[in-house]
């Protein structure tokens, strides 16, 4: 009996030990899922995952963690209608700070989950501008496992005392602001972030729509000259601070214009829009990242800014014309740029089929035609050229080759057969 009772014990204790390395694991797993993460450094969210934020609820916790006194100090500042006064109070100190992104909680997630979706390699150089007091810069050390983080915004004395209490010390914060960034001139970084920070950026003023007729006179505006310059500064001052392999995220919320302003300021600057790097059709009004990068990449596109901007309201699938108004849709685009053609054989339906890929304007046309005459034409924003290019792949089982930039049909396909 006795026997029997110890193994039992032993039995039960190695279950025991099982169920604890297996809680163990599922809690380390957990921390990887951004709002776990963000609830282990101290900020407990304060809305629901899918509730939208409410300042009331600062108030509640202010009150909760640091007492009636403070809470009336944050009522004398706070406006209701300005987030900014009580963003500003909340960054007075390492508790409030915690309330603020408690409150913030779901746009902090978004933007971290994005993160975690970049493939990252480890021991990199981070520079995170705007960063506040360090919370997303614990998370991209958390998930990307980098050399250091440079923290760039006004709030280091919050941010080295937060680092502290987490005993993380590949964090360092320096006090500097866009867009001189004085003080972090003389290192280059693998990865700068800058998160949240130009949509909210009052100097700049980022609009969402424009009043004018179309894009190009808003461009030529005083207010769109302004912002055209004062990003080209911000432009030029990252190109200097990327290595050159390196990639510039930005995370905001997107709109067509600000797509065009950002991406083609940038552009100039020697910075370009990297869609092998982020999902053009998840960048929008909800904070979403776009990805820059020093060499262009996708090469023949003329206008990648205007093509994610394109992308904001086309449909996810592209619309399908045949015959005689594909044949329309191709006169539309006939002083566009070819940016591909190639023919090849069919062997199943016995056809010639010659493609054509026309970029204008910031769309690209699909033109599709056999020897039996059928037309067939497929509109897609032009930043979608790499996929369309892919897709066509696959159709045609990489038959096709590319010669001198151009694409054509193998020899091989160049007779039909007899
Ligand atoms: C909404 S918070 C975003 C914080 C963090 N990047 C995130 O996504 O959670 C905006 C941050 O931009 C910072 N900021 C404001 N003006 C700035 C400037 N000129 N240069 C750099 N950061 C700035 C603010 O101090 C603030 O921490």
């Amino acid at each position: 009996m006795r026997i029997a009772f110890t193994k039992k014990r032993e039995r039960n204790n190695k279950m025991g030990k099982n169920k604890k390395k297996k809680k163990k694991s599922v809690k380390e797993a957990q921390i990887n899922i951004p709002r776990q993460f963000f609830k282990k450094i101290g900020i407990r969210p304060l809305v629901g995952p899918n509730e939208k934020r409410n300042l009331k609820m600062i108030e509640r916790e202010i009150s909760r963690r640091l007492g009636k006194d403070t809470l009336e100090s944050f009522r004398v500042v706070f406006e209701p209608e300005c987030d900014d006064t009580a963003f500003n109070f909340c960054h007075r100190s390492l508790p409030l700070v915690k309330v603020w992104y408690g409150d913030d909680i779901n746009h902090l997630c978004r933007v971290a989950k994005e993160l975690k979706d970049f493939e990252m390699l480890p021991n990199l150089k981070i520079l995170d501008i705007g960063g506040g007091p360090g919370h997303l810069a614990f998370w991209m050390a958390r998930i990307w496992n980098p050399l250091k983080v440079v923290v760039a915004d006004q709030y280091s004395h919050i941010g080295a005392e937060w680092a502290q209490s987490l005993n993380e010390d590949r964090i360092e914060f320096i006090d500097s602001l866009l867009p001189d960034l004085k003080g972090i001139s003389d290192e280059q970084f693998d990865t700068i972030i800058i998160s949240r920070v130009l949509g909210n950026l009052e100097v700049l003023d980022l609009p969402t729509c424009y009043d004018e007729f179309n894009y190009i006179d808003y461009l030529k505006s005083d207010s769109g000259q302004f912002k055209i310059d004062f990003l080209r500064s911000i432009g030029h001052k990252l190109n200097e601070l990327l290595t050159d392999d390196g990639h510039l995220i930005i995370a905001d919320s997107w709109s067509d214009i600000r797509k065009v302003l950002i991406g083609g300021s940038f552009e100039k600057e020697g910075l370009y829009m990297n869609p092998d790097k982020f999902d053009p059709r998840r960048v929008g009004k909800e904070h979403s990242i776009v990805v820059f990068s020093k060499t262009p990449i996708v090469e023949p596109i003329p206008d990648l800014p205007l093509g994610l901007s394109a992308a904001e309201n086309l449909p996810n699938q592209s619309y399908e014309f045949v015959g005689t108004s594909a044949e329309t849709m191709r006169t539309f685009f006939s002083k566009g740029n070819i940016l591909k053609d190639f023919e090849y054989y069919d062997s199943n339906d016995e056809d010639i089929i010659k493609f054509e890929i026309i970029e204008k304007v910031g769309l690209m046309l699909l033109y599709k035609v056999t020897n039996g005459g059928l037309k067939r034409a497929w509109i897609y924003p032009s930043i979608y050229y790499k996929k369309v290019i892919n897709m066509l792949m696959e159709v045609t089982n990489e038959k096709i080759i590319e010669k001198g930039g151009r694409v054509t049909y193998r020899d091989d396909f160049f007779s039909l057969p007899n």
